[in-house]
């Protein structure tokens, strides 16, 4: 979609529909003069209760010629004195999905209120777009979308536009490689991806080099899978300092291995790499904005099924770090293939190491689908996280990592093992990951609970939530 800024009147704006936002407690203040020239048209909606301005009230009505205009979408934000960014996004999620109409094309925003609040036209951009998204690449019949959007301003927002339609996009992108199904999203496409970015090298390992590396974790749990595991390391340069490193979780299919998950609902776990498709999405966006930084993401994929190869309950693996991992369960891989991931990350010296996986099972149990479970070892950077968190309502909630908790995850033949049990499983598993991140300034976020929604929500239908995108670009652009 083409999104424009325009210094231009509402009256003269030529498109399909014009979106007004309405306060509950404004009603009509701003647009007098459209009212007037609709012949009292939003006077009467708004007397007959229609759209008074209640939050994500809509109404959508045909301006007969009256002005250039063909209609007038009408969207509720509650009282304006109250709006937030998250209303605003809320609001361009509502006027989204009531444009879904073949015969409407080319949108236009009447900025006049959020100019009266100062609030950032952005965020209403950012849930517009967020909400424009589907995903139809199986489908015969595609439905029809907007062309364009214009946002009336006489402001100069082209660099917050440009941003936020940067951020969308990689967000969009991490929603489409987590919908694909694992047929068609192997470790080796996933390379494709990360190969097809600008001003971002990519080294390879495959399972051979792995082994050279000492990589046992990672291996092992690609052994019951005939595809071949890759293990990517994205590095984008345009600072000389230590890197900041993003970890992805890239289990492209989750069987759970010969700890076989049950049938039902076995058809999610293609969003097992939910947290490398996140990453991706940040390298994407990063380099399509130029950001003066050092990063690498690293993407451990790898499928985990349970072939004739597979690993079993009971092996003992070693990881690049020296330790060895018992493995109780092959369904805890992730962080057998994290913690190589960050064994690997420790030896590129990084300032910071950030993980994002679907961890756990126990994540959705503790946080519904509401928010990330965070953990780490370091508090100035959970609490940059934090304020991420509140600017973009990607929710972030922390868990301890109490120290009692090391001995829940002690093997008695290994120096750990990757499961205890249901206890305090959405811990252990984050206790299991600082045991490798040692004395780096590290964070786990786990987003099993949030990477991928049933419902549609306000601005992220069904599906593949792209989550951790907007948040960790929040994050970037702050440090
Ligand atoms: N990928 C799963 C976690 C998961 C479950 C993500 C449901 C999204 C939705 C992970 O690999 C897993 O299987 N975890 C196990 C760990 C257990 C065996 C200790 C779990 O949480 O059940
Ligand atoms: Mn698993
Ligand atoms: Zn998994």
């Amino acid at each position: 979609m083409k999104i424009s800024v325009q210094n231009r009147k509402e009256t003269a704006a030529a498109c399909d529909a014009l979106i007004v936002l309405l306060g509950e407690d404004t009603g009509l203040r701003h647009y007098a003069d459209l009212d007037r020239k609709l012949n009292g048209m939003l006077t009467r909606v708004v007397s007959a209760k229609e759209c008074t301005g209640q939050l994500n009230q809509a109404s959508l009505l045909h301006t007969r010629g009256l002005i250039i205009p063909e209609r007038i979408l009408l969207i509720g934000i509650g009282k304006s004195s109250e709006v937030t960014v998250e209303k605003l996004r809320q609001a361009g999620g509502k006027a989204s999905s009531f444009l879904k109409n073949p015969g409407i094309k080319k949108a236009a925003l009447s900025t006049r209120l959020i100019a009266s609040r100062k609030m950032p036209p952005a965020a209403f951009l950012e849930g517009f777009l967020l909400s424009q998204y589907s995903f139809e690449k199986y489908k015969k019949e595609i439905t029809g979308k907007l062309s364009s959007m214009a946002i009336l301003s006489n402001m100069n927002l082209n660099r917050e536009v440009r941003r936020t339609e940067a951020i969308v996009a990689a967000a969009n992108h991490a929603r489409d490689l987590v919908n694909t199904p694992a047929n068609d999203m192997t470790p080796s496409v996933l390379v494709r991806h990360a190969r097809s970015l600008k001003n971002i090298s990519v080294k390879v390992i495959d399972e051979k080099g792995a082994r050279k590396l000492r990589m046992g974790a990672y291996i092992s749990v690609a052994r019951g899978s005939e595809e071949p595991p890759k293990f990517i390391v994205m590095t984008y340069r345009k600072k000389s300092a230590p890197p900041l490193v993003l970890i992805g979780k890239s289990i492209t299919f989750d069987s759970g291995g010969i700890s076989l998950k049950p049938a039902k609902g076995m058809e999610k776990m293609k969003y097992d790499m939910a947290g490398g498709a996140a990453v991706l999405g940040v390298m994407k966006a990063v380099s399509a904005l130029n950001l003066p930084l050092h990063l690498v993401a690293i993407l451990p994929a790898t499928e985990n099924l349970p072939g004739g190869s597979a690993s079993k309950p009971g092996d003992v693996v070693k990881t690049v770090s020296g330790k060895t991992v018992e493995i109780i369960s092959t369904d805890a891989e992730g962080r057998l293939a994290l913690a190589d991931a960050i064994g690997y990350a420790k030896k590129l010296r990084p300032e910071a190491i950030i993980d994002i996986a679907t961890l756990t099972g126990a994540c959705s149990i503790a946080l519904g689908n509401e928010a990330i479970a965070m953990m780490g070892n370091d508090d100035t950077l959970m609490n940059k996280i934090k304020i991420a968190s509140d600017e973009t309502n990607e929710k972030v909630w922390q868990m301890p990592l109490f120290d009692e908790y090391g001995e829940y995850i002690k093997s008695d033949i290994a120096d750990l093992k990757n499961s205890s049990g249901p206890s305090g499983s959405l811990v252990t598993a984050g206790y299991f990951l600082k045991e490798f991140a040692g004395t780096v300034p590290w964070v786990h976020l786990d987003i099993a609970g949030t990477a991928w929604t049933d419902k549609d929500r306000p601005y992220i239908r069904q599906g593949a939530t792209g989550i951790g995108v907007r948040l960790l670009m929040n994050l970037i652009e702050r440090l």
